[in-house]
């Protein structure tokens, strides 16, 4: 049988993992709890932090309503009760569900901006942040582009940080998915950025007519089968359209480098995110000589192509596709 506390929470939960019923008398003793039962529960970090410290920090400044760079002043602050009870149910949902932790808190980073995060779309954690921050050089030269492109957008945070990263970038945002798209829509909202940033459903880019950009910049689903099977639990909770791309995890990604030269502009760059499958798509296409990105920030597998070169790949990857 399942007994419930008074403060709504599950009283086996709370004794597994020596969380107090009744509210802590600051908020350091609070955060001092918290840590404990992330560190006891061995969550999965890697959804925007990568501590069961910084977790707990997070937690808890957002159920306080305290911003993030609160300094130490803030540990000797008496505690809410409602503050605690939004605590522990976030716990319990983050331990026994193992939902990510922005999921519960509603928010997330990317590109240093803060944006609205649930489940109709994957937590923003890709490294295009980095190359939206070097403003795409050294591989796109002269004026500032005109145009950008965010394909398989999730929530937009890719598109958005790149509009409010240049002044006057016309910005499309894309998506399969209608829910992903409605999270979008309110992120743009946020930012009041309706006017230079167009949300269009799409799959890849068939909606797209013969619209070119000079940016396209994509993180599309590229989990292989092996790497899906074995993900952690946090990466279940997310749209599984946003994840998995076929045996090799490169089906999405054959099709948009079939698609992608019609849609940018003659001196156009593509930047396509593929994490661990960037192996097999340089091992298949190894006589090309592909250019993928290093990053200070971390991550990896990021292919950048110009649109000169792309006519090349798509009639390799169309001829190993007709020899096998
Ligand atoms: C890895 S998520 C990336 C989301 C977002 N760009 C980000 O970085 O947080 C991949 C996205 O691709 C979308 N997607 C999957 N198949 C698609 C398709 N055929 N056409 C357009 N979007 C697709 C999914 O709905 C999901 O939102």
């Amino acid at each position: 049988m399942v007994t419930t506390s008074s403060n709504g929470s599950n009283e086996a939960f709370l004794a597994d993992y020596e969380l107090s019923a009744t509210t802590p008398e600051n908020l350091g003793a609070a955060l001092d709890q918290t840590y404990r039962a992330l560190e006891k529960a061995e969550v999965f970090f890697g959804h925007g932090s990568d501590s069961a410290w910084d977790e707990a920090v997070f937690l808890l400044l957002s159920a306080a309503g305290l911003p993030l760079d609160s300094g130490d002043a803030v540990l000797d602050h008496a505690l809410d009760k409602d503050v605690w009870e939004c605590t522990l149910a976030w716990l319990q949902a983050r331990i026994v569900e193992r939902k990510p932790l922005p999921y519960l808190t509603g928010r997330a980073w990317f590109a240093g901006l803060e944006f609205k995060c649930d489940e109709r779309a994957l937590v923003p954690r890709s490294p295009l942040a980095e190359v939206i921050g070097t403003q795409y050089t050294p591989w796109w030269s002269g004026d500032s582009p005109s145009s950008l492109l965010d394909l398989c957008c999730g929530g937009g945070c890719i598109g958005i940080a790149a509009a409010m990263y240049q002044e006057e970038l016309k910005v499309v945002l894309a998506d399969i998915d209608a829910d992903a798209l409605a999270l979008a829509r309110e992120n743009v909202e946020l930012y009041e950025l309706q006017e230079r940033v167009t949300i269009v459903q799409s799959d890849l880019m068939a909606a797209l007519g013969n619209e070119k950009f000079d940016i396209i910049l994509c993180n599309p689903p590229y989990v292989d089968a092996a790497d899906l099977a074995s993900m952690p639990q946090e990466y279940h909770a997310e749209p599984p359209q946003g994840l998995g791309s076929g045996d090799d995890g490169l089906d999405i990604t054959r099709r948009i480098l079939a698609a992608a030269g019609k849609h940018l502009s003659p001196q156009g760059v593509l930047f396509l995110e593929l994490g661990n499958s960037w192996e097999a798509l340089d091992a298949e296409l190894a006589d090309l000589s592909l250019s993928w990105l290093e990053f200070a920030e971390g991550g990896h597998g990021v292919l950048v192509v110009r649109a000169d070169e792309l006519a090349s790949i798509s009639a390799r990857l169309s001829s190993s596709s007709a020899e096998s």
